[in-house]
């Protein structure tokens, strides 16, 4: 039941409380002084930035180009955010890369769809839903949607040639110390990059550049494993998404083209204070897992035994032990529950995006944690999503998008008996 190990947050009574509040508690092993920490993280997580110079505060620096003011606007109540219906909404991003992965000339990494008075925002990205459904042989029908993205109002002129576009949603914000606390030889250990075992399942880890050591890593954060760790994630959202400026990076997120982006530069370099990146970064790292609930039921213990039979553990590995932290004892030696292997793998054109970051290509994709997922839709609400993308509106449409190497386990799946299937079902409403 455990899944976060000792931090992990436990209901009362996990039927009666579904509640929205479910992702946002503290690792339960945190002591007082940690705790009031956290406290003040949440608030920087959660309150808008402000224009510089319109409040006396530490709070200011948004913009002038950003996608939302605060990071609770994506990573709504520290869950997941919103797919776009229309255009894009506040919740997720649009990402661009040229073929080879490298940033767009005029617009860098990432569309910025907002901007304060006096500047324009990039573009404005119109999101048309294609539909289609699957019927299984029994007669079950699964219907299946997917985004594409048409750009328009590019302010700032055209996209260049060959640039792939990957929209994005905010994912959970719950146990990633725990996931950043697992050791980078265990992660490396579980590379299988030829499938030398022959079970049609490879996985390989995303090697990726650090700023903090100036080195190249292994890859843990993001929907491609892109990022090393959370602080570096976290700092590139306070410069790409809320335009606020860092030690690590101290610059906004302007390209050379966009020259009243450039003028603005804040003379406060950097716009986050050490004090505030120091206990963001505390909060991003300690948001408490929530417990499993009926795991001894009858039909959730059919659909686990499931879930190994059909291959979904091959990439979703279930459990895995921290790394011994001599100096943090609250994430050290953990046995956690993140059904993740943390490694990137093939799913196949349906999901692919034609946009690579660092080794991952733009069919690969790093295998998503289920811990916790029970919890999606109660805290984000009815919209919420699965997916990098948030198309999926349950778990059998996500699974139905599973293709390439996780193809024989969606066909696996599919032609269960209807009762079958459905034990699967409960099995992940139980993570
Ligand atoms: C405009 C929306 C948006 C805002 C604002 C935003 N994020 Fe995110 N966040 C995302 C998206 C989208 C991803 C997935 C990125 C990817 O796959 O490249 C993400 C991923 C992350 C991750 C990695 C999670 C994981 O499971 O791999 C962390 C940590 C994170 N964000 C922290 C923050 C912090 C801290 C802030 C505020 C400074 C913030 N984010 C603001 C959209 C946002
Ligand atoms: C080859 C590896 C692989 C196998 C096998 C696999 N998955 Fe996945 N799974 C992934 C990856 C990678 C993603 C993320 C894909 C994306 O976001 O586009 C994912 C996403 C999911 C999600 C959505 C999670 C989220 O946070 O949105 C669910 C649910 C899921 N898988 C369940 C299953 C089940 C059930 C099975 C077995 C029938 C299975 N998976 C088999 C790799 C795999």
């Amino acid at each position: 039941m455990l899944s976060g190990g000792a931090t992990t947050f436990q209901k009362t009574n996990p039927d009666v409380s579904l509640s929205r509040e479910s992702y946002s508690q503290a690792a339960v092993n945190l002591s007082i002084g940690q705790r009031n920490k956290f406290a003040l993280g949440n608030a920087f997580f959660t309150a808008p930035w402000q224009p510089e110079s319109s409040v006396e505060s530490s709070r200011t620096g948004l913009g002038p180009l950003f996608n939302a003011a605060a990071c609770q606007d994506c990573h709504i109540r520290d869950g997941r955010g919103h797919p776009p219906t229309e255009s894009l909404s506040e919740s997720s991003v649009l990402r661009v890369a040229l073929i080879n992965g490298e940033p767009d000339p005029i617009y860098g990494h990432q569309i910025q769809t907002r901007a304060l008075p006096g500047f324009l925002p990039e573009a404005v990205p119109d999101i048309y839903w294609q539909n289609s459904s699957v019927a299984l042989a029994d007669g079950e029908t699964i219907s299946m949607r997917k985004p594409f993205v048409v750009l328009e109002q590019l302010h700032y002129g055209p996209l260049a040639d060959g640039h792939g576009l990957s929209l994005r949603v905010a994912p959970a914000m719950i146990g990633l110390g725990l996931l950043e606390s697992i050791a980078a030889s265990a992660i490396l250990a579980g590379e299988d990059v030829g499938d030398s075992d022959g079970d049609g399942i490879s996985g390989r880890v995303n090697r990726v550049w650090s700023q903090e050591t100036s080195a190249t890593v292994i890859g843990r954060f993001g929907w491609k494993a892109g990022q090393p760790s959370i602080r570096q994630q976290s700092l590139l959202a306070f410069q790409q998404d809320i335009g606020i400026s860092s030690q690590l990076y101290p610059y906004q997120p302007c390209t050379s083209v966009q020259t009243d982006c450039l003028a603005s530069q804040s003379s406060i370099r950097p716009e986050l204070s050490d004090e505030i990146e120091e206990v963001l970064l505390f909060y991003a790292s300690h948001l408490a897992v929530p417990a499993r609930r009926w795991h001894d039921r009858k039909e959730v213990l059919a659909g686990k035994a499931l879930f190994h039979t059909l291959g979904c553990a091959g990439c979703h590995q279930p459990s895995w032990r921290t790394a011994r932290l001599d100096n943090h004892p609250v994430l050290s030696e953990q046995l956690i529950w993140p059904y993740t292997d943390m490694l990137l793998h093939d799913m196949g054109e349906g999901l692919a995006d034609g946009v690579s970051e660092y080794s991952a290509q733009g069919n690969e994709w790093r295998t998503a944690p289920l811990w916790g997922v029970h919890l999606a839709k109660a805290v984000g609400g009815a919209e919420v999503g699965f997916l990098h993308d948030g198309r999926a509106r349950d778990f059998k449409e996500a699974i139905m998008w599973h293709g390439g190497e996780a193809q024989a386990s969606r066909e696996a799946w599919a032609s269960l008996k209807r009762d079958d299937r459905e034990k699967l079902i409960w099995f992940l409403k139980s993570l």
